[in-house]
């Protein structure tokens, strides 16, 4: 079986997306599937080769695109996605998403995949799109019950007409501290956290550079933060539970990633807990699963303080959450097997 595994491409997440594939390239299970990188540039150009397989080595990303393979032509063959380049064409039967953020975990590439009729690993289109959107999301999640943090959204036009009114609506109904989070966007990227009316003028114009929509949010003071992940589709699993041992106010971009190997140092797994909070946080892992109509292997981010709150919903999560589901006893080979069998369902 060939099995191509997609990443990087037009998103702020491309970075992180590069170390996913990486660990997948090196998890992946050689004597079953034939495996070729496909690498999407920032750009959006495709490239393919086996100089990829060695990603982790690029510091300069615009070298990969010297040495590995311009992909020119994509082409439907029965059930197989033909990718072409001036030397070689490769038959693809299957596609594992490796990318993070937009044009790769929002529905886009999962639309690609379905036009050329090829399985691929994940949520479908619309699941991926309306996980993409944490405001979205909250309003599904609410109209489940299940719990979600209090919040307010706006559009940039709206904004821009009546900015005064809005804050004065969060003020009243959120109260400071609160969270300012571009709605569509990961990795924490264009987050802040503010205590004061300038704090969220400046703070909100740092979101819409990111997405004409933004979410505000109530802050849960000295929340712990949990994450796990649900793997399957009609009856899911779900994984250990990590928490996330704060050392500030919260994890920014430059903390989760580029310190590096500080990722997994700060996660304790599996988390502390009361077994009835354990079993709620399993109950409501599911339940935001089936909510959300996810498919394949997701990770779910919590807050708890007097009660639980699903806070965000990753349906491509970084690295796949191998952690947590090695900490469950599925190493990452298996892993990815069951997200290529659950894919071909
Ligand atoms: N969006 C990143 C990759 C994550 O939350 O895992
Ligand atoms: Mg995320």
């Amino acid at each position: 079986k060939n099995v191509a595994v997609i990443f990087g491409s037009k998103s702020v997440e491309h970075e992180i997306s590069i170390i996913t594939a990486n660990q997948i390239l090196n998890a992946i299970d050689r004597n079953k599937y034939n495996v070729i990188p496909v690498y999407i540039n920032k750009d959006g150009d495709w490239y393919t080769g086996s100089v990829l397989e060695k990603i982790e080595n690029f510091k300069n990303l615009n070298l990969i695109e010297k040495k590995a393979k311009k992909i020119n032509q994509f082409k439907k063959k029965n059930s197989k996605l033909l990718l072409k380049t001036n030397f070689k064409t490769y038959e693809i039967d299957l596609c594992i998403l490796a990318t993070h953020g937009t044009y790769g975990e929002d529905g886009s590439l999962q639309g690609f995949c379905e036009m050329f009729d090829i399985p691929y690993t994940g949520s479908g289109i619309l699941s991926s799109a309306i996980a993409m959107d944490k405001v979205l999301t909250k309003l599904i999640l609410k109209e489940n019950n299940i719990p979600v943090v209090d919040f307010k959204y706006i559009t940039k036009q709206d904004w821009d007409s009546s900015y005064d009114k809005f804050i004065e609506t969060c003020e009243k109904e959120l109260g400071y501290p609160m969270y300012i989070k571009p709605a569509r966007l990961g990795s924490s990227i264009g987050i802040s956290k503010v205590y004061s009316k300038e704090e969220f003028i400046t703070s909100a114009e740092v979101a819409f550079s990111f997405d004409n929509k933004i979410l505000v949010e109530r802050s849960i003071e000295n929340a712990k933060e949990l994450n796990c992940a649900v793997l399957g589709y009609k009856q899911p699993i779900v994984s250990e539970i990590e928490e996330i041992i704060k050392q500030k106010e919260f994890f920014d971009f430059k903390e989760k990633y580029i310190n590096k190997g500080k990722k997994f140092s700060n996660h304790k797994i599996p988390a502390e807990l009361d077994e009835n909070i354990k079993q709620e946080i399993i109950k409501l892992a599911v339940k935001t699963f089936k909510s959300l109509d996810c498919y394949g292997n997701i990770r779910i981010d919590f807050l708890y303080k007097d009660k639980i709150y699903v806070n965000e919903v990753n349906t491509i999560p970084g690295a796949m959450a191998f952690y947590l589901w090695q900490a469950s006893g599925i190493t990452f080979t298996h892993l990815i097997d069951n997200l290529i069998n659950i894919a071909e369902k």
